[in-house]
């Protein structure tokens, strides 16, 4: 069965239909640009413009959101138009598109994905998902099972946010080379190291296309640290996955 994933991000709102048995897209994604000011309305609508492009069937829809999700609720929006925080996204979300729809934090669903055909695939301790962008985003995980909106990215490194020390934005606007962005990736990981001691740390978001650049100097850590292998599909497949299990709940239950 295929399901559409739309993963929101700070630049792109991208989604596809993924074929859950293969866990792999089954058509070419589309994209559109985030508006400016990202609030709910206009997300909204590019969300409806790249479901209405795949002219399915419409069926059960997932959706990242860069930001806290409960139970559909938006809560945080530390990188989008704070017109999100307290929203109902699922619900409104679902009245425009006409179809039962899934939201849940953009690292959560990228760590589903890889647990479940990437980087984690079959490791069942706990393993700490990361993504670098524009945030850090993350997804923990034990025994294969995700404790949601974990936020990692905001724990405080040397009296900053971590987010604004180390992530891919954070090393772009500071012009920071490798080596430099790495010691502070390599900070961040020890802490985390101390609070978690997963057994893997698997470092995604667009910077783990450049992997070979910076994982052989984030050498602080005893875990394995290995690079997400989803890369930008990550979202939409970890997307689509979530919908079809919370599609799924209610058959089971019945
Ligand atoms: C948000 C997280 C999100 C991450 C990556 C952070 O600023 O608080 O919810 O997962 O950015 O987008």
């Amino acid at each position: 069965m295929d399901v559409l994933g739309v993963d929101i991000g700070g630049s792109g709102i991208k989604g596809a239909p993924v074929d859950l048995a293969r866990g792999e897209l089954s058509q070419e994604r589309f994209k559109v640009l985030t508006p400016h000011p990202s609030t709910p309305d206009a997300v909204t609508d590019c969300v409806w413009q790249v479901v209405r492009h795949f002219a399915l069937p419409v069926g059960p829809v997932g959706v990242t959101f860069p930001g806290v999700v409960v139970g559909g609720t938006t809560r945080t929006a530390a990188n989008v138009d704070k017109g999100w925080i307290g929203r109902d996204a699922a619900g409104m979300l679902g009245e425009r598109i006409g179809a039962p729809v899934t939201v849940l934090n953009d690292a959560d669903a990228a760590g589903i994905a890889e647990m479940s055909c990437g980087a984690g695939r079959g490791r069942t301790g706990t393993v700490v998902v990361l993504t670098f962008g524009t945030g850090i985003g993350s997804a923990v995980f034990t025994g294969g099972n995700l404790v949601p909106n974990t936020e990692l990215g905001h724990l405080e490194l040397r009296g900053h946010d971590a987010e604004t020390r180390a992530s891919a934005r954070a090393k772009e606007e500071g012009e920071l080379s490798w080596r430099r962005w790495a010691k502070r990736v390599n900070r961040y990981l020890t802490h985390l190291e101390k609070l978690f001691s997963p057994e893997l740390f698997v470092i995604g978001g667009g910077v783990s296309r450049k992997a070979e650049k910076f994982l052989p100097l984030l050498d602080s850590v005893s875990a394995e640290v290995v690079p997400a292998q989803l890369q930008n599909n990550a979202g939409i497949l970890g997307a689509a996955m979530a919908a079809a299990a919370a599609g799924a709940m209610p058959a089971t239950a019945a």
